[in-house]
């Protein structure tokens, strides 16, 4: 239906819905005719998959945060040059849960004051932003609750307080002021359908805009 490939993150704090919010936005696409990709990170490649389990598995203080950054990064590397690079090229919708925005948070400010090392490694090894960004933003007590609700060995919410999660979240509406020609915030604390219809909204004025 589009010939012009596009680039979309949903980034958030944990549980504020982003997977959730990415499929649904992946199907509404299809139905609507569009070629698309869903992807997330870390991961999405057979490579960055490889490294996702060594980030997100095992002992939380197992990688130093620059340790981590680095299998960040080269995760990322390779999920841009393997998939979202050569999917963009032909013309398909990629969209992605979480992006470098999520490392500009968690390696960049939760876990050191890293950021200065994240964009420069960004600027050398990735050398690009999405076009459109959608920060589900949300009450962190909320994304809690939400987040309790699932089991899995990749699970680290829980590691995290509150008053992170704070932080992570006036971090991540930081950046929106910081990228404001490419996020678009979306309040998050709403029936799933409504931030559903909302998103839709969000991304059918930027396909029309930008084509
Ligand atoms: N608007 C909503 N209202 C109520 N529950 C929701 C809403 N959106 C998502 N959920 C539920 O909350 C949980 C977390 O949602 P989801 O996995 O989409 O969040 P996430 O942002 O991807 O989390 P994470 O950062 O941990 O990957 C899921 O069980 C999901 O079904
Ligand atoms: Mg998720």
């Amino acid at each position: 239906m589009t010939s012009k490939g596009h680039f979309i993150t949903f980034e958030g704090i944990d549980g504020s819905g982003k997977s959730t919010q990415a499929r649904m936005l992946a199907d509404h696409m299809r139905d609507q005719g569009y070629d698309v990709i869903l992807t997330r990170e870390p991961g999405g490649s057979a490579g960055a998959e490889e490294i996702r389990a060594l980030v997100l598995q095992g002992d939380p203080d197992r990688w130093s945060a620059e340790t981590e950054l680095l299998l960040f990064t080269a995760a990322r590397r390779d999920h841009m040059e393997r998939l979202i690079q050569p999917a963009i090229d032909s013309g398909q919708i990629v969209i992605c849960d979480r992006f470098a925005d999520s490392t500009r948070m968690y390696q960049g400010l939760s876990r050191g004051d890293l950021r200065s090392k994240v964009d420069t490694l960004h600027d050398l090894m990735i050398g690009r932003e999405p076009d459109l960004t959608i920060l589900i933003d949300m009450d962190p007590g909320q994304g809690l609750a939400r987040a309790k609700g699932r089991q899995g060995t990749e699970e680290r919410f829980e590691d995290f307080g509150t008053d992170l999660q704070e932080k992570m979240r006036a971090g991540f509406l930081a950046l929106a002021t910081e990228f404001a020609n490419r996020f678009r915030i979306i309040d998050g604390g709403r029936a799933i359908n409504d931030v559903a219809a909302e998103v839709q909204a969000v991304v059918t004025a930027h396909l029309s805009s930008s084509d």
